[in-house]
């Protein structure tokens, strides 16, 4: 049976392919596939490894034919496929969720920390050889311990971030979501808030919801306009969930301290004006990006195609 890659992934996915005698096409380009290519790839497949960059829609998925049994997204977020049609096709849809949870916060904390002690742009200062003495006012930050940490979506990630928030760093913890999340309150003794008392009571506010059309510009500007003018904004979920042109006039204007963003609206583009603000700091969607959660998640990617090629039903099923 035929495994499409979109990508290139680590090596261990394609190992467990070869032990499965199964046939691999693909997987060795680090850029994303043209549209036409990807049509191509997927053709007589019976799974297709994606990952986020590849659009699996409608037209992907009759490309590929009948006999298309699975789509194992590379990654915990699964927008970039239309699960809907999938479903009504029988065709499985997976994600890799829980192992890089990890990665992704630890990776939120680090650029809570880089934005609240403009570790970046300190950075940038000393290349320039602007240090020219100690001085009491010089980039003044803020301190998190004792502050509260609004998580806006407590699943696995938004959780991690805020045990290590609240153990680590003393922060109280706040959050919202579609259900209560009791195990979180235990851990941290966190409190469940609407999304407005959120915004209006948190220090630091950070995005762990999936991209769906109701948390589609989920922060815009109404929601600027009721957060703390000393709040910070992390998002390492999805672009989309931020409006980033007003967050780029939130910024500007000083309406909060600074923001931290691993995602984009318009990814791989910036909004116009963001790379020119000091007060945010911007990595290229690298929350996942260690070794040990690239590895697992390649792992249970080409488990789940595994299993579903061997008439199971693969363990993290979507649709
Ligand atoms: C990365 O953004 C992921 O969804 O795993
Ligand atoms: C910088 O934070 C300094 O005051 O040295």
């Amino acid at each position: 049976m035929l495994v499409a890659i979109t990508r290139k992934v680590p090596i261990v996915a394609c190992d467990m392919f070869k032990q499965h005698a199964l046939t691999i096409r693909g997987g060795k380009n680090s850029t994303p596939p043209r549209r036409v290519e990807l049509k191509k790839r997927v053709k007589g497949a019976h799974a297709i490894l994606s990952l986020l960059t590849e659009k699996i829609d409608k037209e992907i998925i009759d490309a590929a034919g009948t006999q298309l049994k699975i789509i194992a997204n590379y990654a915990v977020g699964y927008d970039n496929i239309d699960c809907a049609y999938a479903k009504k096709k029988g065709i499985f849809v997976t994600n890799t969720p829980g192992v890089p949870t990890e990665a992704v916060a630890e990776h939120t904390i680090a650029l809570l920390l880089s934005v609240a002690r403009r570790v970046v742009e300190s950075d940038r200062f000393m290349r320039t050889g602007r240090y020219k003495h100690w001085d009491p006012q010089l980039l003044i930050g803020i301190e998190l311990q004792g502050k509260t940490l609004g998580i806006i979506g407590s699943g696995k990630i938004g959780s991690r971030t805020a045990e290590i928030a609240h153990a680590g760093l003393g922060m109280q913890v706040v959050y919202s979501d579609i259900v209560q999340n009791p195990a979180l309150e235990r851990a941290t003794g966190a409190t469940y808030l609407s999304l407005d008392d959120l915004l209006k009571t948190s220090d630091a506010i950070s995005i762990h919801a999936p991209l769906l059309k109701k948390t589609h510009h989920l922060i815009s500007t109404a929601a600027f306009k009721k957060m703390k003018s000393t709040a910070i904004l992390i998002n390492t979920a999805r672009g989309p969930i931020v409006d980033e042109q007003a967050l780029v006039v939130a910024l500007k204007n000083n309406r909060i301290f600074g923001a931290g963003l691993d995602v984009y609206e318009h990814e791989p583009k910036m909004a116009a004006g963001l790379a020119k603000l000091s007060n945010v700091v911007v990595v290229p969607h690298t929350g996942s990006a260690t070794s040990e959660a690239r590895n697992a998640m390649a792992r249970l990617a080409a488990e789940n195609i595994v299993d579903a090629l061997s008439s199971r039903v693969p363990k993290n099923t979507i649709a």
